[in-house]
C-alpha cells in the first residue's frame, strides 16, 4: 500500500511531536511479537534498564500506552485519597492542566502560580511549605513548561519539599523535559516523574512513562482515589516477569528502545549540552528578528523557546506562511494565545533543522513585510558558530 502522496514531509518545529529518526522508525517497523513471549521479556528488560538510566533512577519505571495527560492522571490517582490537599506550582497551561486533573478527582488544590514566562521562586515555595507544616499530601510541579518555554529549578523545589514537607509526595511533569534537560530523579528525591514519548524521547506520540520511587509506591498501597486501568500495582506485580498486565504498544516499545539506546550512546551530559546549544541558537535568532523572548536567560528551557510577536504581526499569517513552506510551529496557549510563537528544539532536531527553520522564517517575514526580515538566520548561524553547534548535529 502506497503512502498517501498528499502528505509532504514537514519540518516539525512544534514542541512535540518531534521528528523520528529513520533508524528508530525502521526498528519500530519490525514484525510484531507476542507480548507473552521470551522475546518480549528481553525487550522489557532492556527498555526498562535504559529508561532507568535516562530517568537517573534505580527504582521502578512503568510504560503505559497513553499520552502525557494520561500519565499525569495515572500519577495522581495512584498517590492520593479524596479530599487530600496538594500544592500545585503552575507556570503555564500544562501546570494548570495538572491542577485540573487533581481537582477532577476531588483533591483540595492550592495553587502558587508563577507569572507566565517565569519559574516559581523556590524560597517562596519553601516558606509556604514551612508555614503549612505538613498539611500538603503532595506537591505537583512542571519541570519544563511547554507553553512558556520555562525550566523549573527542580533541585531547589525538591529540596524545599524534602526540608519542609518531608512526607509530601513530589510529582514532576517532565513530559517535555526528560531526555533534554538534566533531571536527577533519585538524587533530588522526586517521587514520581512523568514523561511522554513524543518530545525529547523522540518517538511518536503514544507512550506515557512514569518513574516511581518507594515513597510513592507505599502511598499507592493506601491511596483511595478511584483507579482501575491506571492502577500501577498490577504493573509492579508483573515487572519481575518482564511483562505488563495489559497489551503493551509493542511497536512503540521497539522505537523507544532504539531511541533510548541512542540517547545513552551519546551520553546524558552530551545530550544535555547539545540541547543548551540549540537553546542558545533559538534565543539569539528570535530577538534579532524583533521577537522578544518570553523567558529570561535564567529560566529558559533547553527544549522549547517561546517568543512574543512584534506589534502588528498576526500569528495566523505567520503560521500560514510557515505551513506553506512545510514548517510546523506552535502558538501561544491560554492567556498567551495569539501573542506567541513557540518552537521545539529537542530530540532528533539538530542544528541544520534549526538553521533551515530560521532561513524559512526570514522568508515568511519578508513576505509579510515585517521589520526584522532577513536577520534571524544570520543571528542563528552566528550563535551556532559561537557555541560550537555543528550544522550536521
Ligand atoms: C509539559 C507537558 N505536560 C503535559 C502534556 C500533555 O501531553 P499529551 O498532549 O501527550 O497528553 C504536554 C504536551 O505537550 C506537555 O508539554
Amino acid at each position: 500500500m502506497a503512502v498517501d502522496p498528499a502528505i509532504p514531509d514537514q519540518l516539525l518545529m512544534v514542541p512535540g511531536p518531534t521528528p523520528v529518526l529513520p533508524e528508530v522508525r525502521a526498528y519500530g517497523a519490525r514484525p510484531l511479537i507476542n507480548h507473552r513471549s521470551q522475546d518480549f521479556r528481553e525487550l522489557y528488560r532492556r527498555l526498562h534498564e535504559g529508561l532507568r538510566q535516562v530517568f537517573q533512577t534505580e527504582h521502578d519505571v512503568f510504560v503505559w500506552p497513553a499520552s502525557g495527560t494520561g500519565a499525569l492522571e495515572c500519577a495522581v490517582v495512584n498517590c492520593f485519597s479524596p479530599g487530600e490537599r496538594v500544592l500545585v506550582l503552575p507556570m503555564g497551561a500544562f501546570g494548570e492542566r495538572f491542577a485540573e486533573i487533581a481537582e477532577a478527582f476531588g483533591l483540595r488544590v492550592e495553587r502558587m502560580p508563577a507569572e507566565y514566562g517565569a519559574a516559581p521562586d523556590a524560597e517562596a515555595v519553601a516558606e509556604r511549605l514551612r508555614r503549612e507544616d505538613g498539611a500538603f499530601a503532595g506537591v505537583l510541579c512542571t519541570f519544563n513548561e511547554t507553553s512558556t518555554g520555562v525550566l523549573l529549578r527542580q533541585a531547589a523545589i525538591a529540596a524545599a519539599v524534602r526540608r519542609h514537607a518531608p512526607d509530601a509526595l513530589l510529582l514532576v511533569d517532565a513530559v517535555s523535559g526528560l531526555g533534554g534537560a538534566d533531571l536527577r530523579t533519585d538524587e533530588w528525591d522526586c517521587d514520581v516523574v512523568i514523561a511522554g514519548s513524543q518530545k525529547a524521547l523522540m518517538i511518536p506520540p503514544g507512550l506515557g512513562v512514569l518513574a516511581v520511587g518507594p515513597r510513592a509506591l507505599r502511598a499507592g498501597e493506601r491511596a483511595r482515589l478511584p483507579r482501575s486501568y491506571w492502577d500501577w500495582r498490577p504493573y509492579k506485580a508483573m515487572q519481575h516477569h518482564g511483562e505488563t498486565p495489559y497489551t503493551p504498544a509493542v511497536s512503540l516499545w521497539y522505537e523507544l528502545d532504539a531511541a533510548v539506546r541512542r540517547i545513552l550512546a551519546e551520553g546524558l551530559p552530551a545530550v544535555f549540552e547539545r540541547h543548551k546549544k540549540m537553546r542558545a541558537v533559538a534565543r539569539a535568532a528570535f530577538p534579532a528578528a524583533g521577537f522578544p523572548l518570553l523567558a529570561s536567560e535564567a529560566d529558559a528551557s533547553p527544549t522549547v523557546t517561546a517568543a512574543c510577536l512584534p506589534a502588528g504581526l498576526a500569528f495566523p499569517a505567520l503560521q500560514e506562511g510557515l505551513e506553506r513552506r512545510g514548517v510546523q510551529v506552535g502558538g501561544g496557549m491560554g492567556p498567551l494565545r495569539g501573542r506567541m510563537i513557540r518552537i521545539g528544539h529537542m530530540g532528533a532536531l539538530g542544528a541544520a533543522d534549526l538553521l533551515r527553520f530560521f532561513a524559512l522564517f526570514d522568508d515568511v517575514l519578508a513576505d509579510l513585510g515585517a521589520g526584522g526580515a532577513g536577520r534571524a538566520h544570520a543571528a542563528a548561524a552566528a550563535a551556532a558558530a559561537r557555541v560550537g553547534l555543528a550544522p550536521e548535529g
